[in-house]
């Protein structure tokens, strides 16, 4: 279990033992079944890549109308609760009391990527996020907190924990591309990536 300092971000290599990944796919299995994976539509009105969905008081849209939490899915359910395995990675890596109000669950299949972005629909960024990548290899890109200048990638595995704090926490990130079916976590292959942020 490394820990790597990139840009400020913090790695933290096989945070997640492969029990412990099991667990936490275990613990999302019901999650995705109440609250099942969508495909987002840029206010452009182009579909994303990823599917998503969320856990917790808040979920992450993006629709014609743009980027914001929202209270429920948009099939009109609320966000399952965030289960207690995910939670404990939260507490264990900010030592913040404070729970976080969203676990956005990203699925990255086959092509799928993620552009480089900002994390800034959050009314307080204080708080850190954490990101929690399991299954397939994911080629990680790490800006800087404007837009433009260099940036550096580095792959991150199944277990692999990122903090997106202080200095780092507007840093522009993004995931290139993935190796499908590089990990043996999810059967039919993908990447699962988790976001826990405090959005109020
Ligand atoms: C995100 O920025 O929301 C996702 C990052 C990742 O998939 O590693
Ligand atoms: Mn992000």
């Amino acid at each position: 279990m490394t820990r790597l300092l990139v840009r400020d971000f913090v790695i933290r290599k096989s945070y997640l033992s492969p029990a412990a990944q099991a667990a936490v796919i275990e613990a999302l299995r019901p999650v995705l079944k109440a609250a099942p994976p969508f495909t987002p539509e840029t206010p452009l009105g182009k579909p994303m890549s990823v599917r998503m969905t969320s856990a917790g008081a808040l979920g992450w849209i993006a629709d014609k109308t743009g980027y914001r939490y929202a209270a429920q899915h948009p099939k009109g359910i609320d966000w399952p609760a965030i289960p207690d395995p995910v939670l404990a990675i939260w507490h264990d890596l900010t030592g913040l009391a404070r729970t976080p109000d969203c676990c956005l669950i990203n699925y990255y299949g086959e092509g799928a990527r993620m552009g480089l972005h900002q994390d800034k629909d959050e009314a307080d960024f204080s708080y850190p996020v954490v990101s929690v990548s399991l299954g397939d290899d994911g080629l990680f890109r790490i800006g800087n907190p404007t837009r433009g200048g260099r940036t550096e990638s580095l792959w991150l595995n199944s277990g692999d924990v990122v903090v997106m704090g202080g200095p780092a926490r507007l840093s522009y990130h993004g995931v290139d591309r993935i190796r499908f079916k590089s990990s043996r976590l999810l059967p039919r292959g993908g990447r699962l990536n988790l976001t826990l942020r405090v959005v109020e």
